[in-house]
């Protein structure tokens, strides 16, 4: 058994953590429309932003207020924007997290220059629902009820994808075995409890089909990874992220399941103070010193749409309150990159 204190006050942290390809194209699609359109003054002549953003880009408050700052201006719906932005070509940007058909065929309608930024991950989900439609598949879909991912997804068939949000929703399906069944999911679900609800949903549905390939994506599996490795040396874990992000809500899951693992273990350290507790901040200043009373080791992970700097600012926190060592923990190395959504590529290169 570890001696509590004999290694000092220190930071775990987990990598990789922060942007995922997704959310660095979805940002960047925004940030190159806001440069095209010039510095200076945001409105142009029609007094028109330079770009609108359909919902938050990305769930990240700072993220949305920084490009609010520069001129972005986020909308629920579309119908918040006015007609001249169709006959002046303004660009309308949909978030990293996918539409619903209805609201392509409305900017459609309105004759909107819609630049897509849904995540390709996210749209290989959307032609799977598709194609499995076609070919006479009723579609069991793990998601979260509300979330735009899921309501963009949903909404390609909603009589065909039956939405499930956990393993106890499984008893409320009911399907007979001659029909054609597949599950597909969101892709920044918790890797753990979804195995869960597969196993219910198998149990009951033994002829259900799984996805070619899993739909939660490399970036959640990634951090859910890094963070249960972080939590299962530390005493208390921090996760960056905003609360409507479901991907930094599943990290702090993760990280509070990994404490509970660590401290239920047969060789579990003492328990002291506010040790084994997960908590989840949007920055550093919602860093409540009560939460590190007697915590030695403070494991730091960030949601996929968390910018690193936040991070930083809570390593720099933390390290004014006596956490300064640091170590970390890698598990692998990421190099996915995704291509700018093609009608940008199109109308910046004119
Ligand atoms: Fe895409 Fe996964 Fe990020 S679906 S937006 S790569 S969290």
């Amino acid at each position: 058994q570890r001696e509590a204190g004999d290694m000092g006050k220190r930071i775990i942290l987990a990598d990789p953590r922060g942007f995922c390809a997704g959310v660095d194209r979805a940002i960047l699609t925004v940030q190159t429309i806001v440069k095209s359109a010039g510095s200076g003054d945001s409105h142009d002549s029609h007094g028109l932003p330079p770009v609108y953003v359909r919902r938050q880009i990305v769930h990240n408050r700072h993220v949305v207020e920084e490009l609010a700052s520069q001129g972005a201006v986020f909308v629920e719906e579309l119908d918040e924007i006015p007609d001249e932005a169709a006959r002046a070509h303004t660009p309308v940007v949909f978030s990293a997290h996918g539409v619903s058909p209805l609201v392509k065929n409305e900017a459609k309608r309105r004759g909107l220059n819609v630049i897509d930024a849904t995540c390709p991950l996210v749209g290989k989900v959307h032609r799977e629902v598709l194609r499995f439609v076609r070919e006479g598949y009723e579609i069991v879909y793990i998601g979260h009820l509300g979330h735009d991912e899921a309501v963009g997804v949903v909404g390609e068939s909603p009589e065909h994808v039956h939405l499930i949000e956990h393993e106890g929703d499984v008893a409320k399906l009911d399907f007979q075995p001659e029909t054609k069944l597949v599950l597909l999911t969101q892709t920044t679900l918790s890797v753990d409890e979804t195995a869960d609800t597969i196993a219910a949903l198998r149990a009951r549905f033994p002829w259900i089909e799984m996805p070619p390939s899993s739909d939660i994506c490399y970036a959640t599996s990634n951090r859910q990874a890094a963070v249960k490795l972080v939590a299962e040396q530390s005493d208390c874990v921090v996760i960056v992220g905003s609360a409507n992000s479901s991907n930094s809500v599943r990290l702090m899951e993760v990280g509070q399941e990994g404490l509970d693992a660590r401290f239920s273990a047969a060789d579990a350290p003492a328990k002291t103070g506010a040790c084994g507790k997960a908590h989840r901040v949007d920055d550093a200043s919602e860093l409540d010193p009560a939460w590190f009373e007697g915590v030695e080791a403070v494991g730091v992970s960030s949601g996929a749409s968390v910018p690193e700097m936040y991070v930083q600012d809570v390593i720099d926190a933390l390290r004014g309150m006596g956490y300064t060592g640091m170590e970390s923990v890698e598990t692998v190395k990421e190099n996915m990159h995704f291509v700018l959504p093609a009608e940008l590529r199109r109308q910046t290169s004119r």
